[in-house]
């Protein structure tokens, strides 16, 4: 985990649910995590200083004048050794605060302070949540680059029932993982291609594959959390549309191509994932096809190779990645593929990884060097994938 031998501050403020920070406290601990507690005046009401710098194993920092000159730590030290910050649970008190640039008290201080990412896991009442200016507080702090997790739905202490919930320890424990991965792909506007493509022999069947789209929505979610810009052209998936990038839904090859062919211009990274269908039926019947005939030939004919088409266009600074399905002479027909569509990288694989939740790829770059990645889950060859190509473009 990332989280071993980082500083984190952990702030607590005044809600309910202050006594999760004690469960966070020791996760943490146990991820071998450095956690420097501070906590609200308001929070000490919830639960004491004794049990959190206990989990912690560190005193409990609260008082923004104790921590002057000749003390063992600053506030200024707080802020700038943390790695990362987390406030759970944080109350639309200190959200406000935070989106007005109030710094009244040690906590506030430590984080208008901070040059590290910092978490915000909400919890409150939902009406309050839902409070417009809540909102407000959050949307502008969001755009400021401050992570949130949560709040999540379901029975509130106070009674009523929505969202306003802490997030659960676990997520707020994932999303600071996700908070302190490297931002090595800010600036970039990477396009991705996932999934199948379906075409139409009439209206009730087409010619299609098994993709599952899982290869291209792990590209697509591991560039987003990496800190660029993603735009998602997608095939007919299953897949939940990950949150927080331009979600494209396409459905033949032809609608592939222009959609991919419409933000190619602007982006400066491409990964094209998707099992885009080489032929089509030259026409789709406008009703359905009897069974008449006792034999029945589909005329097919070639779509645009959408890939080829952008390594012909590509531009300095763009970077473009191909997959190469394969079942024979992988590494010699990706190489091919790298050279004739004019690529950067190829992920060459076989059938195996098609609907799966694991692939074995080999990824061969334009010097020639080859690296045959083990079985891997798809989010981990999503991050291999990348670490290349950030190291490639740089
Ligand atoms: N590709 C594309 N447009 C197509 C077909 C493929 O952009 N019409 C892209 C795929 O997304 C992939 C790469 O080209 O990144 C290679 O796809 P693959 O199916 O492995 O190979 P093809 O180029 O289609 O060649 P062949 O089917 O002969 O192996």
């Amino acid at each position: 985990m990332i989280i071993k031998d980082k500083k984190i501050v952990l702030g607590v403020t005044g809600a309910i649910s202050a006594y999760k920070a004690l469960e966070l406290a020791r996760l943490l601990i146990k991820e071998e995590a450095g956690v420097w507690p501070v906590m609200t005046r308001s929070a000490k009401e919830f639960i004491t200083p004794l049990s959190l710098s206990t989990l912690a194993r560190s005193p409990v920092f609260s008082d923004l004048f104790e921590l002057t000159e000749g003390s063992r730590i600053s506030h200024i030290e707080l802020a700038q050794k943390a790695d990362l910050l987390i406030v759970a649970p944080a109350t639309a008190n200190l959200i406000g605060k935070l989106a007005s640039g109030i710094a009244d008290d040690l906590l506030t201080t430590v984080i208008s302070a901070a040059t590290a990412p910092v978490l915000i896991a909400p919890s409150m009442n939902s009406e309050m949540w839902a409070n417009k200016i809540v909102q407000g507080n959050v949307t502008r702090l969001k755009a400021h680059g401050y992570n949130f997790v949560g709040p999540a739905e379901g029975k509130l202490a106070c009674g009523y029932e929505g969202k306003g919930r802490l997030a659960a320890v676990e997520d707020i424990l994932e999303a600071a993982e996700e908070a302190l991965r490297a931002k090595d792909l800010k600036g970039e506007k990477v396009l991705v291609s996932a999934g199948p493509t379906r075409e139409a022999i009439d209206p009730v069947r087409f010619v299609s594959n098994s993709s599952s789209g899982r290869m291209g929505y792990a590209i697509a979610k591991a560039a987003r959390r990496r800190g660029a810009e993603v735009v998602l052209v997608s095939g007919p998936s299953y897949l939940p549309k990950p949150s927080n990038i331009t979600f494209v839904p396409v459905v033949s090859a032809e609608e592939m191509h222009d959609a991919c062919i419409r933000y190619y211009p602007q982006s400066t990274l491409v990964i094209m994932a998707a099992a885009v269908a080489d032929y089509r039926p030259t026409k789709s019947y406008p009703t359905k096809v009897k069974k008449d005939a006792k034999v029945l030939s589909i005329e097919m004919e070639r779509t645009a190779d959408v890939l080829k088409y952008m390594g012909k266009k590509k531009k300095e600074g763009q970077f473009l990645v191909g997959f190469a399905l394969e079942t024979e002479n992988l590494e010699e027909n990706a190489k091919k593929k790298l050279s004739e569509k004019n690529l950067d990288l190829v992920v060459g694989n076989t059938p195996l990884g098609l609907d799966s939740l694991t692939n074995q790829v080999t990824i061969i770059d334009r010097e020639g060097s080859v690296e045959v990645l083990p079985p891997l889950g798809k989010d981990d060859i999503a991050e291999r994938i990348l670490d290349i190509v950030v190291k490639q473009k740089s």
